[in-house]
């Protein structure tokens, strides 16, 4: 029987990571899940129903994380400031690390995969890009639904959750020891995703 695939992907907002991530998980036929969403959806749950962010956690499910708010600027911040808890990482824990020691193996994108959730990952890419990059890429998605946003906005934004999700105590973001960083701050998509191909063939 041949060992399951199991990719970490990890590194900051917006560089990248979620894309690059959901289309290896297609190239190897492997279930995708994109972690980021799930500390979303507790911010956001904890603000609308003015609930305990631990709480809010244990009641994600699919109609939750179907919602389109989750996409949102407030929901990101939100996202960033409950992640800082170690009772929500605690609440979200076991689904992350169960889908990610699943049979079929599995691409898990975040900020802890290859440190906290799956340090026995086969691979682990720590995808980045300078903050300027970065904002700009998420101005150009955010401003669609907000036209009045402005980058700079987006950038300061970007440096404090660059800020809090790296200095937090409790899995902080950080680049695991063996994983391969991929900085794609002066690649094209095209490139970037032909460069994480090859990185992950690397360790197969
Ligand atoms: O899409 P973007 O990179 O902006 O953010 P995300 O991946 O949706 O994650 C939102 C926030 O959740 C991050 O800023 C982190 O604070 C937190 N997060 C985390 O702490 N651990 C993870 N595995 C995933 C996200």
């Amino acid at each position: 029987m041949t060992t399951p695939i199991l990719i970490a992907v990890d590194g900051p907002a917006a560089s990248g990571k979620g894309t690059l991530a959901s289309l290896l998980a297609a190239d190897y036929g492997l279930p995708f899940l994109d972690t980021g969403l799930l500390y979303r959806a507790a911010g956001h749950l904890a603000h609308v129903r003015n609930i305990d962010p631990a709480v809010a956690a244990t009641l994600i499910d699919a109609q939750v994380l179907a919602d389109e708010a989750l996409r949102g600027r407030e929901a990101g911040e939100r996202a960033s400031q409950v992640a800082a808890l170690p009772e929500v990482r605690a609440a979200l824990f076991k689904y992350q690390q169960d889908f990610a020691n699943q049979s079929t193996g599995a691409v898990l994108d975040g900020r802890d995969i290859g440190t906290v959730i799956a340090p026995n990952a086969r691979v682990k890419l720590f995808v980045t890009a300078r903050p300027e990059v970065r904002a700009e890429r998420r101005w150009k998605q955010l401003v669609q639904i907000n036209p009045a946003l402005t980058l700079e906005e987006v950038l300061s934004d970007i440096r404090i959750r660059d800020a809090r999700d790296s200095g937090r105590s409790d899995a902080p973001l950080e680049m695991a020891k063996d994983a391969l960083l991929l900085d794609t701050s002066d690649l094209g998509i095209d490139t970037a995703i032909a460069t994480a191909r090859s990185l992950v063939k690397s360790r197969l």
